[in-house]
């Protein structure tokens, strides 16, 4: 059962900050998940929102500011004051400091965005071992070009709620490029998480932050949770 900390231990520190990233791998993550967006002079940063505003001091959007502004801002008092002072980290820092520590699951968050983003990511990323690193997003064609791009290294597509499920023909064509499918938990049934066992996939659903959950997932028999607390993983592996 994979462990993977959503955007580090986001349910116990300022998400996707050093802070986030140590305390999951103290807490026994496999993988630390992020998202992966870009400055306006070209530098990839690990941030979620399109914007700075809920996790930041600062305003405006991230494809707007210049990588040296980004990184200025206080990314750790929104959470809580004992948190002031991490930073926005950019993927290389990301990369340098947690490789070899925990795998990685990186999405690239609204690649529609930032053209290019797929060829940048697999030039960071092939420094690197790949073994241990997947890349996901919600936009299919960008994963689709990065499996183009860097055959090597894994690929994963998220998968938000569909009121009518996936289907066989979605799935199909996905399991032509992707290792993993991963779906919101609401999604998630014993039947969907067969079929993708089926096609040679496996499925590590989002986001897991109750143990109500957890062993809901657990009984469906998924590969692995992403999750804000992964102390809960440990709890049942
Ligand atoms: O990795 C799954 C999850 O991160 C996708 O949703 O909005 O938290 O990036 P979001
Ligand atoms: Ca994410």
């Amino acid at each position: 059962m994979l462990n993977i900390a959503h955007r580090g231990a986001s349910g116990y520190a300022p998400e996707n900050t050093k802070a986030s990233f140590d305390l999951g791998i103290k807490m026994g993550a496999d993988y630390l998940e992020f998202d992966v967006q870009r400055s306006r002079d070209g530098v990839l940063v690990v941030i979620h929102d399109t914007n700075v505003e809920r996790t930041t001091d600062g305003s405006g959007e991230v494809r707007d500011r210049k990588a040296a502004e980004l990184l200025k801002l206080d990314a750790g008092s929104w959470f809580s004051p004992e948190f002031k002072g991490e930073r926005i980290l950019t993927f290389s820092q990301v990369l340098d400091r947690y490789n070899g520590k925990a795998g990685m699951l990186i999405e690239l968050k609204s690649p529609s965005l930032y053209p290019g983003i797929e060829q940048q990511t697999a030039a960071e990323l092939a420094k690197y071992p790949l073994a241990d690193k997947v890349v996901q997003s919600f936009e299919q064609e960008s994963m689709k070009n990065m499996h183009r791009i860097l055959p090597d290294v894994k690929i994963g597509v998220l998968m938000k709620f569909r009121p009518l499920g996936i289907s066989s023909a979605m799935l199909r064509d996905i399991s032509e490029y992707a290792h993993f499918l991963n779906p919101s938990k609401k999604l998630v049934s014993r039947a969907l998480v067969q079929k993708i066992h089926a096609l040679g996939m496996k499925t590590t659903p989002y986001t897991v932050r109750n143990r109500e959950a957890v062993s809901f997932l657990k009984k469906m028999e998924v590969d692995g949770m992403i999750t804000d607390y992964p102390d809960y993983i440990n709890e049942i592996r």
